[in-house]
């Protein structure tokens, strides 16, 4: 039984992770529940699967929480950004980062510092600070498996053996609702940018697919998660998501991994690894499918994928700034506050309002993480 915590329950991975965890009940066992403000769902969880700890950030939903689990004798009930770091500390077999943006990143850090394999969906914590939580996973042997569909994909195909034998990894994109729209960027609403063709997720992922900012963190996810150079993280715009992740070798092979749009999959890859689990999804049907198409991607158009590179080539405090800025701009975007254009452009203005450093703590990370986040509010154009 592998004793699985999940860190953003209520959300588009915690419920599949959920799902899964249903499929195989001798498997796996759910230690803690964590979420923000969904306190029905988390309570409709917390009674099917009867963890050890659950948690709720928002204090004004702890008496409903309490009083709905008091028949739940062996489970603590918490609440407060305290509580979370807590329970993060108590290991467990797999932990499933899925809060989502920064928020995800000091719970993920008290996890592995507690030995805890994680499971990693929030890619925002790798690109504020993923040179401290490596390090932190190389000293306390903790296995990061990705969750993202893509790095998952390059996980379950890259060679360590043969490094010097890798050319380049490719993350596809789907490109998104707006890959093929000639739609004016300033027109969009909330509702179009929201819609996304093959992937049903989250609202700040999903925008972040529109503006196509989140192929660029992923880049920078994949900078850390694998030993590869800058350059060789190549981007291919792929509208049908069936290929995810794919590695060119020097000696001519291509190695890729495909399945259908189901964030299923790379979620019960990530629970069962080393192993592999059965579970319910619909066949993979090529035949079917007649084609899968690949583009470059248009960088004028998206100029978010060169935002992120230039950050990463910056490093030090510029992908943490990338990252806060973005979040900002998301919500004010989600607000009705900035027209969609706005998105990149806030980003870009407080990158540049910013002197980047080399960044020597995770403390430092949040300094930058919250000066961004203040110069970002700022903006709104
Ligand atoms: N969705 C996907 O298919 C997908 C694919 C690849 C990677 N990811 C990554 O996975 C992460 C989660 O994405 P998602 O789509 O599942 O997001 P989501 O549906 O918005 O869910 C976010 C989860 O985080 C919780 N949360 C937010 N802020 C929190 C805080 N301060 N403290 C505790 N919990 C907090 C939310 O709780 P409440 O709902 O209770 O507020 C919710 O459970 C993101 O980093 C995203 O980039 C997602």
């Amino acid at each position: 039984m592998k004793k699985i915590s999940i860190f953003g329950c209520t959300g588009s991975i915690g419920k599949n992770t959920i799902e899964v965890i249903k499929n195989a009940p001798q498997d796996f066992e759910v230690f803690a529940l964590v979420a923000r403000n969904d306190v029905k769902t988390l309570i409709k969880q917390a009674l099917e699967t009867k963890p050890s700890y659950v948690v709720i950030a928002n204090e004004k939903h702890f008496p409903e929480l309490k009083s709905a689990l008091k028949n739940l004798k062996k489970c603590q009930v918490l609440a407060g950004e305290k509580a979370i770091l807590e329970v993060a500390k108590i290991r467990c077999d797999l932990f499933v980062s899925a809060i989502v943006g920064a928020a995800g990143m000091l719970p993920t850090l008290a996890a592995i510092k507690a030995k805890s394999h994680i499971a990693l969906a929030n890619k925002e914590s790798l690109v504020c600070a993923g040179e401290f939580l490596m390090a932190e996973a190389k000293k306390q042997k903790v296995k990061i498996i990705p969750v993202d569909s893509e790095h998952n994909a390059i996980f379950q195909i890259f060679e360590n053996d043969n490094l010097e034998m890798i050319d380049d990894i490719i993350l596809t994109a789907s490109g998104g609702p707006f890959f093929a729209s000639k739609q004016d960027p300033k027109t969009i609403s909330i509702a179009e940018a929201l819609k996304h063709p093959n992937w049903k997720m989250g609202a700040k992922i999903s925008i972040d697919s529109a503006t196509m900012m989140n192929k660029g963190l992923e880049v920078i996810e994949a900078f850390h998660l694998f030993p590869v150079a800058k350059k060789q993280i190549k981007i291919l715009v792929h509208p049908q998501s069936i290929l995810h992740g794919m590695v060119n070798y020097a000696d001519g092979s291509s190695l890729a991994m495909l399945s259908l749009p189901d964030m299923k999959v790379p979620i019960s890859h990530a629970l069962s690894f080393p192993k592999r689990m059965k579970i319910k999804h619909q066949k993979l049907d090529l035949a079917k499918l007649q084609k899968l198409e690949f583009f470059d991607v248009d960088e004028k158009k998206f100029p978010a994928v060169k935002i992120c590179r230039n950050a990463l080539e910056i490093d030090g405090s510029a992908p943490a700034v990338l990252n806060a800025a973005n979040e900002i701009a998301v919500a004010k975007f989600l607000a009705g506050e900035i027209t969609f254009d706005k998105i990149t452009k806030i980003v870009e203005k407080t990158l540049a309002k910013i002197s980047h450093q080399k960044l020597s703590s995770i403390e430092e990370v949040i300094f930058f993480d919250q000066q961004a986040r203040q110069i970002a509010a700022k903006f709104n154009s």
